[in-house]
């Protein structure tokens, strides 16, 4: 691969982001507006806020990676842009900046499936090993995913409720903690020294498949009855508790899956692949069991451009172009 220089949009959600990745692996710039704090007091992310903010921001985050970077839209040879899954207002307006974008300066896009940019994040710090098995843990999405080489991607397992960060967001929610929960529930997690015994969710013996919603409504009983009694809960216990049963799951099914498949490399990702808890136990059983792992550092956990770059350079390098007639799409499958 020669001097690949791609100028990558991610809108799919809460961050309007724009970065410039180098050949598929090196961060020439990466500029995240985060909305955080507007969706805060409404405990989630509101869709019709989100759109207006990526409007606000997406010219000004795009000038700025130009900037960092120190290019002009000659230097580029693609425009990539996450087409799906997410928010469709909060999609098209990315979309839509990538087509003008593209249109003006005579560039090609590329289309990219926003949970391959969480994967590809990984590529950021070291190459990707094939076969690979991925841990995709978000607030949208609980996913195991295999893939033989670059651009197949296998869901070998997946949640049949909540997803991961959905379950800290919403139990975190029952803890009077502010959104997004995930953060806070792993610091609480940290601080405590008991943990109150809440259910494992195995599922079928060979089942790769996760659910959260049973542990998520234990915690909620929890509470509700010692609010009952009139007891005070102890957050600490309640968010330790918490967080060992969803590790011990996402951990074991890993571990199984990364056996069964003789993988040569596993990779976590996604806003939950932050979490302390669950990043030590996947390092600590994965050195025993000799099969290398990594997890990009937490600035590329979470939603930003400089994955979907690096997610679009392969396909890129194989032809696969997208046009102007690209839609966002919501529900688009892996
Ligand atoms: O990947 P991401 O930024 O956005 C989606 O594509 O969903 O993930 C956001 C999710 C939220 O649910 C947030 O609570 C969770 O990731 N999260 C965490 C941590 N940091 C972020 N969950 C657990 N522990 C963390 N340290
Ligand atoms: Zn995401």
């Amino acid at each position: 691969m020669e001097n690949r220089i791609i100028l990558a949009i991610e809108s799919s959600c809460d961050e309007t982001a724009a970065a410039i990745i180098r050949n598929g692996s090196e961060i020439v710039s990466n500029v995240v507006a985060s909305q955080i704090e507007s969706h805060k007091r409404f405990g989630g992310v509101v869709p019709e806020i989100a759109s207006r903010h990526h409007v606000e921001q997406i010219t000004v985050v795009i000038e700025e990676a130009l900037a960092q970077a120190n290019m002009k839209p000659d230097d580029l040879d693609a425009v990539a842009v996450t087409e799906g899954p997410g928010l469709v207002g909060a999609l098209l307006i990315g979309i839509n900046a990538a087509k003008a974008f593209a249109f003006a300066n005579n560039l090609p896009i590329v289309g990219v499936h926003h949970i391959a940019g969480h994967i590809y994040a990984n590529a950021l710090v070291q190459p990707m090993e094939f076969p690979l098995l991925a841990l995709v843990v978000s607030g949208g999405h609980t996913e195991l995913v295999y893939m033989k080489e670059h651009g197949s991607f296998e869901v070998i397992g997946e949640t049949r409720d909540d997803a991961a960060g959905e379950a800290y967001d919403k139990v975190a929610r029952v803890l009077g903690l502010p959104y997004p929960g995930g953060p806070r529930i792993d610091k609480l997690a940290h601080e405590g020294e008991e943990a109150v015994s809440f259910p494992r969710v195995w599922l079928e013996a060979d089942s790769y498949d996760f659910s959260f919603s049973g542990l998520k409504s234990a915690v909620i009983n929890y509470k509700h009855n010692m609010d009952q009694r009139g007891e005070e809960i102890c957050p600490t216990a309640v968010a330790k508790g918490f967080q060992e049963s969803v590790v011990e799951v996402l951990t074991a099914k890993t571990l199984r899956a990364a056996r069964e498949y003789k993988v040569k490399q596993v990779i976590a990702a996604g806003g939950v692949a932050a979490n302390k808890g669950l990043r030590t136990s996947l390092e600590t059983v994965f050195a025993e069991e000799n099969i290398p792992f990594f997890v990009p550092p937490l600035k590329m956990c979470t939603d930003n451009a400089a994955m979907i770059g690096a997610a679009a350079t392969p396909m890129f390098e194989a032809g696969i172009r997208g046009n102007l007639s690209m839609n966002g799409r919501p529900g688009m499958e892996l």
